[in-house]
């Protein structure tokens, strides 16, 4: 039960889970959104009604079934059951939990309906167990971790920009429209509008001055905001980069040919080797299609599709040399049996590769020769015949 109910089981129960729970806050969301419309039939409004509690008991149910399964984490190994509950209750998850299942609670023992006005507010609350569908999100709080330096840093230019900003304008335009600048809060809206590129147009100078200080105020906020978006997106960049080679690194080492390999070698191998996951019978090569990559088994098994019968590799072993060896289309068709965890290493990293680490490229080749030479006597074999 645990198992199944942790936001990254990769289990087809902690999958289905997950899409009936994406289904189920969907379907709670739209029962509220259209409950608050005014003038429905009362039938209609029952439905919702019970639509909003049907979603909310389940989350019930989910939130006693985690409360009760959660010892099993092993985040709290070491605590004793209850211990382990209650931290659990009081974390960011138990929390939100918690709260998805407050509307039946609401519903029911306070007696609010689902086209109460504040039933609204579930909205948020369900919104929030989304978390849980975007695994990025642990990602996103380390990039931002990781960044925080050079984000002060733009923050810090934002703020000194509005303000400077907000208090030129406040001087060149509190005698004209006092109103609207006469004060430096005032001001301040204005500049936190014109920074942002949002430009209600509520507020605006009238000033040469003023106008000016807007024209540079526009062009800075264009400026902080790409800033903030290029360091977010090399961060994510550099983040996924990192967690890349952690993947490939636990991969390399179920492939023998790698482990004979000293660190330093493998470490710039594990920089070029990309994980690629595929579900049985998926076609990874096919005959005659130009080859620009080549893969080791890390897990599973596949089929090569030779004119004699099916040729099975397990894992360590590996396929589509050929094409990258005699720059030639594919030579055989490559299938999956099963689920198969593949290292793709693309061709113009095995190039590189061939001048830094001739060892590894030498078994490469030899394996290939043999193949050849394989292939070459089934098909004078066949024509003999
Ligand atoms: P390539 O020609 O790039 O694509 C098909 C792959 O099937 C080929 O490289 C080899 O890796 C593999 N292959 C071809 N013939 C044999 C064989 N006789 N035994 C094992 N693998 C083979």
């Amino acid at each position: 039960m645990h198992a199944i109910l942790r936001y990254s089981d990769s289990s087809h129960a902690g999958r289905r889970w997950r899409s009936i729970h994406l289904l189920l806050v969907g379907v709670g969301l739209l029962a509220i959104a259209i409950s608050s419309t005014d003038g429905l039939p009362t039938r209609l409004a029952d439905l919702l009604t019970i639509a909003v509690v049907g979603v909310a008991l389940v989350f019930t149910a989910e939130y006693v079934l985690r409360l009760w399964s959660v010892p099993e984490s092993p985040r709290f190994a070491g605590l004793s059951e209850s211990m382990a509950r209650l931290r659990w209750a009081v974390s960011t998850n138990g929390v939100i939990c918690l709260l998805a299942a407050l509307p039946f609670f609401a519903i029911t023992l306070a007696s609010i309906h689902a086209d109460n006005e504040n039933a609204a507010v579930f909205c948020i609350v369900w919104v929030l167990g989304l978390t849980r569908h975007a695994p990025a999100m642990g990602t996103l709080a380390r990039v931002i971790s990781n960044e925080r330096a050079t984000l002060t840093s733009v923050a810090v230019i934002f703020i000194m920009v509005l303000i400077v900003a907000a208090t030129g304008a406040h001087i060149m335009e509190r005698a004209g429209q006092p109103k609207l600048f006469g004060n430096l809060p005032d001001a301040l809206w204005w500049a936190v509008v014109t920074l942002t590129t949002t430009g209600y147009g509520d507020v605006v100078p009238q000033t040469v001055g003023g106008k000016m200080i807007g024209s540079v105020v526009m062009v800075s906020g264009i400026l902080v905001l790409a800033l903030m978006t290029g360091i977010l997106a090399t961060g994510f960049a550099e983040e996924e980069r990192r967690r890349e080679y952690l993947r490939v690194w636990d991969q390399v080492t179920k492939v023998p040919m790698f482990a004979e390999l000293g660190t330093v070698t493998l470490s710039e191998i594990v920089g070029k080797l990309r994980v690629r996951h595929y579900p049985a019978r998926i076609v990874v090569v096919r005959r005659d299609e130009p080859g620009d990559s080549m893969f080791f088994i890390a897990e599973g098994e596949v089929e090569v599709r030779l004119p004699r019968g099916g040729i099975a590799l397990g894992q360590g072993a590996f396929f589509g040399e050929m094409a990258l060896l005699d720059r030639l289309p594919r030579s055989a068709t490559v299938v999956t049996t099963g689920p198969a965890t593949l290292l793709v290493l693309y061709a113009s990293d095995f190039y590189e590769i061939a001048s830094h680490i001739p060892s590894l490229v030498e078994a490469v080749e030899r394996e290939a020769r043999r193949r050849r030479a394989e292939n070459q006597g089934d098909r004078s074999r066949v024509e003999t015949s």
